[in-house]
């Protein structure tokens, strides 16, 4: 798997560099924005505030890389691709012991993480949604794109307690304080978040990859999200599920533009009077 997304990653970048050049042009505002996102992303494009901010961010993850301590995790998730886990574990969640060096790996990367903080910078969201926080890497840009736009606030959701332990304390390190997360079950705290962050502007997806979760966590969500609001799905070819989950999701009324981007999709919500656009990148 990892061998081939380092011989199709490259290959899709060239690909996505040929949409940007006609995505740029687009009439619409939102297509014009992820276009833009996507550019400068790919030509690392980055003003002052957001070279310092990666760099902070970038340095976190490299010495989380090089950590071996031991770090006890409870995953409320759907496991692998090719051990799906029953209703059952994913409720009482599955507890793994680990090293900080082996859970970074499932972060975004660098450059996924920055295509997510460029989005933030494009569409300036007010408030915005991460299900699955892990050790608060994507978190970290999120925010911190919020933190430039001067404006915007964060709830990161993860079950494990030991990774939210974790994630504060490095949201504190690098002098992030528009984030609250919340830790336990996405299932247990949603309706609360919802409640209390009543309308969303961005969401991003990051985990419980479980084709029936994932719908639910959306269907849930969809009365709390505002007019224009951005939904991000991480790996939205991560299974059949998955596949099927995002297919799903593009048929909604209220999703007016879908961009598939691989390894994510991101929708925007829409009135349904407008054209529904689909553009596969
Ligand atoms: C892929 S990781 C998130 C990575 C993070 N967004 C990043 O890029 O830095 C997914 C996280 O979601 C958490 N998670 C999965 N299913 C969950 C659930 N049902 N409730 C709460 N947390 C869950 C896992 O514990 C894991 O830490």
């Amino acid at each position: 798997m990892k061998l081939l997304r380092r011989i199709f990653f490259p290959l899709w970048k060239i690909s996505a560099r040929f949409w940007v050049s006609k995505g740029i042009k687009e009439e619409k505002e939102p297509i014009r924005k992820v276009a833009s996102a996507l550019k400068s992303s790919l030509k690392k494009k980055l003003d002052i505030e957001e070279k310092l901010w990666r760099k902070n961010i970038e340095q976190l993850r490299q010495e989380l890389k090089q950590n071996e301590q031991e770090i006890i995790v409870t995953d409320f998730g759907a496991g692998s691709p090719k051990v799906s886990r029953s209703p059952q574990e994913m409720y009482t969640g599955i507890v793994n012991s680990t090293t900080y060096s082996k859970v970074v790996k499932a972060s975004k990367s660098p450059f996924w993480s920055l295509f997510l903080h460029k989005l933030i910078r494009e569409f300036q969201p007010e408030k915005g949604l991460e299900f699955g926080t892990s050790l608060g890497l994507s978190a970290a840009y999120l925010a911190s794109g919020m933190t430039i736009n001067g404006k915007g606030k964060l709830i990161t959701m993860e079950g494990s307690l030991s990774l939210v332990e974790s994630a504060i304390k490095n949201f504190t390190k690098i002098g992030l304080i528009n984030i609250e997360t919340v830790q336990g079950r996405f299932a247990d705290n949603l309706d609360k978040v919802l409640t209390e962050n009543n309308p969303l502007d961005f969401v991003f997806i990051d985990a419980h990859h479980d084709k029936d979760a994932t719908i639910g966590y959306f269907q849930t969500i969809l009365p709390y999200l505002s007019e224009n609001c951005i939904v991000v799905f991480d790996d939205i070819r991560w299974s059949k599920g998955m596949k099927k989950v995002f297919k799903q999701i593009i048929e909604t009324p209220q999703v007016r533009y879908v961009f598939d981007l691989k390894e994510m999709g991101v929708c925007i919500l829409g009135s349904e009077q407008e054209e529904k656009r689909i553009f596969r990148v």
